[in-house]
């Protein structure tokens, strides 16, 4: 027990020498100054007394109100709590100072100094006299930052973007100024920011701030030379002809220059208080190079290339084109700035799915056309008349066996235009024409041969005519079509005349051996009446033989 309050009272001496209490208090506020670190009071307490350098401020004896000692600034100012800590109202710069707790204690007196010290936040933050713009590498004041009323002084800190931004001596210099108050002893600090600036900084935001507060941000205007000029189009192409066509002069330059120079086709045009420039109704001669460039560095400048697209038909045919069939129809499809992207044909208001070949014209190929070419935007529609016309030319000539036999139906077949007139050289019982298709038309004729014919068949129309002839006769039919020749159908006449007197010459030897084998018979080689039967049979047979035979050589002759 002895040894424990021996000690106390050796940490008490000690700390009368060097560890001094500090309490820190809030400029105007009321400052608590402990006695003792708030430690109860002594029982055996006998008085309290508060003192600073200048004599009493408060004394307290056992069980008696407090006394005010104090004068001048703080007569009024002083005051203490149950538990002997000492109240100042209103504290100020001046409170800064030591003040002494003394105990008495039943004849032992203890004093516990505690110094105190007042602190006061800045009154406002100030961000004054922001740069008006920042040019790129030039070491410009961008502003002032002031904290007012501070204790101890404000530091302040620039950031940009929020984060600090630390003097380098070069980009970045900071000067801070502290001015003290004489009245108040209060400091107000003043920073200044010399900053060169990047070109990013221009969307830079920059603050100034102490501990607690901050000033509200500001960005600036980043000044810069133009360094690159580009043209753009700022009508979307691709152009056609009567499109309006706006082109842009874009410098990157900050603030931008206010005027350009157009280069439209070699001619320059000055734009004021404007970027840009528009070509009304453009057509295909506006095609070219288009240039841009500063007006007080015409090196500075850009070009584009444009097109204006434009597609003209022009096929080169009338409206309605006649040819001769076998002939070919050259045309041009159009004339068009670009590659045609798709030519669709139709023929007759039906679709074809390729370019008609015109190279050898054919009567099908006469019809309407339509053609329609397309290029991006553009299309374009053409039509013709397409009329291919040819002297008449038999096809084939023929004749078809009727199925009675009794009459042959002549076929003609024909190929011409205009449409062809058939007419034969023979009168028929029944005529017909098939209808005309592609320039073809056939027609028949029934006749009844009452005599060996040759029919000639003549197709004609306004160009021209075509004959062709055909064999007709009783017994049979000639397939055979040829045009007349004379040495030609003597040698046919041959043929058939040899071919007849052949079979005349068979019907004779059967004939002769026919009779002969009567002649036999009636010799008496067969003399019965059975024999008779069979001899009757016998000659049956042989006269069916001669029957087939004949037959034979007439299907020979008919074939
Ligand atoms: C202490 O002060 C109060 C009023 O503030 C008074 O009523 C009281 O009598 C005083 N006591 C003594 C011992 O003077
Ligand atoms: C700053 O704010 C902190 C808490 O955010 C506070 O503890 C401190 O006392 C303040 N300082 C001043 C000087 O206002
Ligand atoms: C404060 O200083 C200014 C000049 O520096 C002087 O004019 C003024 O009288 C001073 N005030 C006090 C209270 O000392
Ligand atoms: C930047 O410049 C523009 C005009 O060039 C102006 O309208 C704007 O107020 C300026 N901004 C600042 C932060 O100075
Ligand atoms: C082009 O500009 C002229 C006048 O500026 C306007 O009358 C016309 O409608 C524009 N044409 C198109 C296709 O925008
Ligand atoms: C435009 O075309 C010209 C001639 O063909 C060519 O010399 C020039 O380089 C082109 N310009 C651009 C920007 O393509
Ligand atoms: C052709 O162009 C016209 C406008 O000129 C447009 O209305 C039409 O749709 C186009 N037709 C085709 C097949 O592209
Ligand atoms: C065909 O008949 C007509 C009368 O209908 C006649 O004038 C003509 O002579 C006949 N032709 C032939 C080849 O028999
Ligand atoms: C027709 O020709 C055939 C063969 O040449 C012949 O047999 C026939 O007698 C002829 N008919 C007439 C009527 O001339
Ligand atoms: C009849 O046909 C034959 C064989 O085709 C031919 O040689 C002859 O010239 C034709 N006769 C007549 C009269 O046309």
């Amino acid at each position: 027990m002895h040894f424990s309050s021996g000690l106390c009272l050796f940490i008490a001496l000690v700390c009368q020498v060097s560890c001094e209490e500090t309490i820190i208090g809030l400029y105007g506020e009321t400052v608590e100054v402990p006695c003792n670190k708030g430690a109860p009071k002594p029982k055996d307490l006998i008085m309290t007394k508060w003192k600073y350098n200048n004599g009493a401020l408060l004394t307290q004896s056992k069980d008696k109100n407090v006394t005010v000692k104090a004068t001048k600034e703080y007569m009024n100012r002083v005051s203490m709590t149950e538990d002997s800590s000492l109240l100042i109202a209103g504290a100020t710069l001046k409170d800064e100072q030591t003040f002494t707790c003394m105990i008495v204690v039943d004849g032992d007196i203890s004093e516990f100094p505690v110094k105190v010290i007042i602190h006061k936040a800045p009154t406002t933050l100030d961000f004054t006299s922001p740069a008006a713009e920042l040019e790129i590498g030039k070491p410009t004041q961008l502003g002032i930052c002031s904290a007012h009323d501070a204790n101890p002084a404000a530091v302040i800190t620039w950031y940009k973007n929020k984060k600090p931004l630390l003097a380098d001596g070069k980009g970045i210099v900071i000067s801070s100024a502290l001015k003290v108050d004489n009245e108040t002893g209060l400091t107000t600090t003043t920073s200044v920011l010399s900053y060169t600036a990047v070109k990013e900084d221009a969307d830079a935001f920059f603050t100034c701030g102490t501990l607690n507060s901050s000033s509200s941000p500001i960005s600036f205007n980043v000044t810069y030379p133009t360094e690159k000029v580009s043209l753009q189009v700022v009508s979307k192409g691709p152009f056609k002809e009567g499109d309006n066509l706006t082109l842009r002069c874009k410098a990157d330059g900050n603030p931008p220059p206010t005027s350009f120079n157009f280069h439209i086709k070699g001619k320059v045009v000055k734009v004021e208080n404007s970027d840009t420039y528009t070509l009304t109704k453009v057509t295909r001669k506006d095609t070219g190079e288009y240039k841009c460039s500063l007006i007080d560095n015409a090196k500075m400048e850009d070009s584009k290339n444009l097109t204006i697209n434009y597609l003209d038909m022009s096929l080169g045919l009338p409206g309605k084109v006649t040819k001769r069939a076998g002939e070919g129809l050259t045309f041009n499809l159009a004339d068009a700035s670009g590659e045609l992207e798709s030519v669709a044909w139709k023929k007759d208001n039906v679709k074809l799915n390729k370019q008609p070949a015109f190279e050898k014209l054919t009567y099908a190929d006469s019809g309407k056309y339509e053609v329609v070419v397309t290029m991006g935007p553009l299309n374009k529609t053409a039509y013709f008349e397409l009329v291919v016309e040819g002297v008449p030319v038999i096809q084939q000539l023929k004749t078809q066996k009727a199925k009675d036999s009794q009459h042959s139906v002549l076929l003609c077949t024909a190929e011409g235009f205009p449409k062809p007139t058939v007419s034969w050289s023979v009168n028929g019982t029944v005529s017909s024409e098939s209808s005309y298709i592609n320039g073809e038309i056939t027609h028949s004729l029934t006749i009844v041969p009452s005599v060996n014919l040759t029919v000639a068949c003549t197709v004609s129309n306004e160009l021209g005519q075509d004959t062709k002839f055909v064999n007709v006769s009783i017994l049979y039919e000639e397939v055979k079509m040829d045009k007349q020749d004379s040495s030609e159908d003597s040698d046919s006449t041959k043929l058939v005349v040899g071919l007849v007197v052949s079979l005349l010459l068979t019907t004779v030897v059967v004939g002769l051996v026919y009779w002969l084998y009567m002649k036999k018979s009636k010799q008496g080689s067969w003399t019965t009446g059975e024999k008779d039967d069979g001899s009757n049979e016998e000659s049956k047979k042989l006269e069916e033989k001669i029957d087939e035979k004949l037959e034979e050589n007439i299907q020979k002759v008919e074939v």
